[in-house]
């Protein structure tokens, strides 16, 4: 392995994994667990795999402090179905739902529940750019829930503070691209999604959290793959689960064990996030942040340099000091690092001295 040439990855998801858990996948790939075969061509109902998604969950459970009147499901159609779903499951016939809108992700979940029933925004930051989170909101006391997005991933906005729903109003979040990147109190919310490939594995499994009676709201007439209740009955085996992403988020899982779980998790990625705002902070305007300071992202930073041009010969020399997927996205233009949780303090050094060095030979 001496000549391996890791890129420092910076990509805002599908990101970096932590080496560790690819090599350990590589090494099990071709006979998982003495069966002769890897764990993509053995049946989801065989007791090898049984074992892959129960002790996934179980990990999950201890690593988030999830209580026991709660369901973990492994479920397919990114963190995008979950907008629909949720919206089909949770919010009873007639019933408006409430969201805070803060970000690109949470005005599209907004928009993917009016197209089956009633919602409205209880706050919306977009006025000044999704750079903060709400300061107040126009709570519907009645709303069948209320969803927020956790982390705007496009923005670099995040929440350090749960949204206080009315008394009987359920909090549902989407928690995509800040998942397992600190402990949070999940008693505190009814339903939490997470699409697994920024900071818990690959693309194509989203892990849902739902408080029990959170599934006694599915109604009777929904198509089976819709429908939560059923799912979680099942352990996630109504049909074939993305059973080589469950096993790679169960690899994740462990991993953030071994490194002293949550806690311990948090306390590197605020280091990380420091030294990056930090870089932003003192470059003296050459390099500006997107979102107030009380609200910056732990794990997506945005930031603008001078120019557009800059901005684009940024990205190319950062390539080729193999610090890749700097670029902002689309919508918002800029850059962007993304600091998930397996992106080291290294890489993250790594890209500040280059930011340094950037603005030294064009600042
Ligand atoms: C916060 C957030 N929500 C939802 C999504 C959509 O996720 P998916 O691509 O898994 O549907 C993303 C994707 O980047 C995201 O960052």
């Amino acid at each position: 392995m001496s000549d391996l040439k890791r890129a420092y990855n910076f990509n805002p998801g599908p990101g970096a994994l932590p080496l560790e858990v690819l090599q350990q996948a590589q090494a099990e790939l071709l006979d998982f667990k003495g069966t002769g075969m890897s764990v993509m061509e053995i049946s989801h109902r065989s007791k090898e795999f049984e074992a892959v998604i129960q002790t996934a969950e179980a990990d999950l459970r201890e690593l988030m402090g999830i209580p026991s009147n709660y369901k973990i499901m492994f479920l397919q159609g990114g963190a995008t179905l979950q907008f629909t779903m949720l919206a089909m499951n949770l919010r009873p016939a007639g019933a408006s739902a409430d969201y805070i809108v803060n970000g690109a992700w949470s005005k599209i979940a907004l928009k993917e529940a009016k197209k089956l029933g009633a919602a409205r925004a209880a706050a919306t930051t977009e006025a000044t750019g999704f750079n903060s989170v709400p300061e107040s909101l126009d709570l519907d006391p009645k709303a069948a829930y209320l969803h927020f997005t956790m982390n705007e991933t496009i923005h670099g906005v995040e929440f350090f503070t749960e949204p206080t729903p009315p008394a009987g109003v359920p909090l549902v979040c989407d928690t995509s691209s800040n998942f397992i990147s600190r402990p949070i109190d999940v008693s505190k919310y009814a339903f939490l999604y997470a699409g697994a490939q920024k900071n818990a594995g690959p693309s194509g499994v989203t892990v849902v959290i739902a408080r029990d009676d959170m599934l006694e709201r599915t109604p009777e007439n929904l198509p089976v793959m819709l429908d939560y209740k059923t799912l979680a009955a099942s352990g996630s085996l109504h049909n074939t689960p993305p059973s080589f992403a469950i096993y790679m988020v169960g690899l994740v899982f462990q991993w953030a064990k071994r490194q002293g779980g949550l806690a311990a998790i948090e306390k590197v990625n605020r280091e990380k996030a420091e030294l990056l705002y930090g870089a932003i902070d003192n470059s003296g305007g050459f390099y500006r942040g997107h979102a107030v300071p009380a609200a910056r992202s732990l794990m997506n930073v945005p930031f603008r340099l001078p120019t557009e041009e800059l901005e684009e010969a940024f990205a190319k020399e950062a390539k080729k000091n193999n610090l890749i997927g700097l670029k902002g996205h689309r919508s918002v233009g800029g850059m962007r690092a993304s600091i998930y949780n397996a992106v080291t303090l290294e890489g993250t050094k790594a890209l500040v001295d280059f930011m340094a060095d950037f603005q030294k030979k064009n600042g």
